[in-house]
Parts: structure tokens; C-alpha cells; sequence
């Protein structure tokens, strides 16, 4: 079982969006099976709110057809280190806050998702850009390296 989160700032835009955008792939694939996936925040004030996914999310997800379930943001923990195999952020602040709640990263478990590709980077946040479409194309590239990452290695 390969077990993945997705980290951002407030769970409700990017991570959930890479969280369905993986699903869908590893559905395709016939791999769900294989994998356990979730994400969370490293703030916790979407989580007190209840708050689900962003409209702008939802909306991008659905005119690109993949499937999403509802799910609530909630701020990652310090037992989520332990339990993950792979801890999937979004830029370079996501990685410096986890490592604030989690400790250091001693088992070289957190990356960037755009780390996976040929061209590390941040993705940035559609809560302030409000380019979504962008969010997206980010999202399904990193995803894609990842699992050529997980194949490569032969971890899948
Ligand atoms: P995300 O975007 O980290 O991609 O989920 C944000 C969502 C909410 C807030 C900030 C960023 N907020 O301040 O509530």
C-alpha cells in the first residue's frame, strides 16, 4: 500500500484538488487498490469551520470529468509523518510549516509536487491568484511524474 497526502495551507483548494486528480489517475489505472490517499492543511481555521472544497475546485474538477467525493479540511498532525509514505506539498512554505507540526523531515518523505517533474516549482494558490485553470495544469503534471516517479523506482 502506497500512502500519500497532499499538503497545502487551508485543504479546501490545492491539496484536495491533487488529492481527486490522483484518485481519478490510479482509478484509470486500476491501481486503487495500491493506494491510500488524503490531504490536509497546515493551518487549522478551514477545519473549525467545517469548510469542504472550494467552488472554484468543484468547478474545475468537474469540467475536466474527474469524479470528486466531498471531503473537510483538517490540519495535518504530527502522527501523520509516521503514517504516510509520501507527504505531497505545494510550495516551499507548505514544506516549512509541516516541518513546524511534524518535526524534521528525517526519512526524506517531503517533496513538492512539482519536485517530481523536470521543472521544480511551486504551485501557487488560486485562494489569492483565482487562476484556477492554472492550479490545475500544475496539479495534473506534478501527478502524472508521480506516479512515473513510483514506476521508475518500481514502487508500483
Ligand atoms: P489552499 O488555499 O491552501 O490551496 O487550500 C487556501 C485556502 C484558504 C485560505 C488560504 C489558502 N484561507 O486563508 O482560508
Amino acid at each position: 500500500m502506497i500512502k500519500v497526502l497532499f499538503v497545502c495551507l487551508g485543504n479546501i483548494c490545492r491539496s484536495p484538488m491533487a488529492h481527486m486528480v490522483l484518485t481519478n489517475m490510479i482509478r484509470e489505472r486500476s491501481l486503487e487498490n495500491n493506494f491510500e490517499i488524503d490531504s490536509a492543511g497546515t493551518e487549522g481555521y478551514n477545519e473549525l469551520n467545517h469548510a469542504g472544497i472550494h467552488f472554484g475546485t468543484k468547478k474545475i474538477l468537474k469540467e475536466n470529468s474527474v469524479p470528486f467525493s466531498e471531503h473537510y479540511s483538517r490540519k495535518i498532525r504530527k502522527s501523520d509523518y509516521q503514517y504516510y509514505d509520501f507527504i505531497i506539498a505545494m510550495d516551499m512554505e507548505n514544506i516549512v510549516d509541516i516541518e513546524y507540526i511534524v518535526g524534521a523531515d528525517r526519512d526524506n518523505k517531503i517533496k513538492r509536487l512539482l519536485d517530481y517533474t523536470n521543472n521544480p516549482r511551486n504551485i501557487k494558490d488560486p485562494w489569492y491568484t483565482g487562476n484556477f485553470e492554472e492550479t490545475y495544469a500544475d496539479v495534473v503534471e506534478g501527478c502524472e511524474a508521480f506516479l512515473k516517479y513510483l514506476e521508475k523506482n518500481n514502487l508500483m
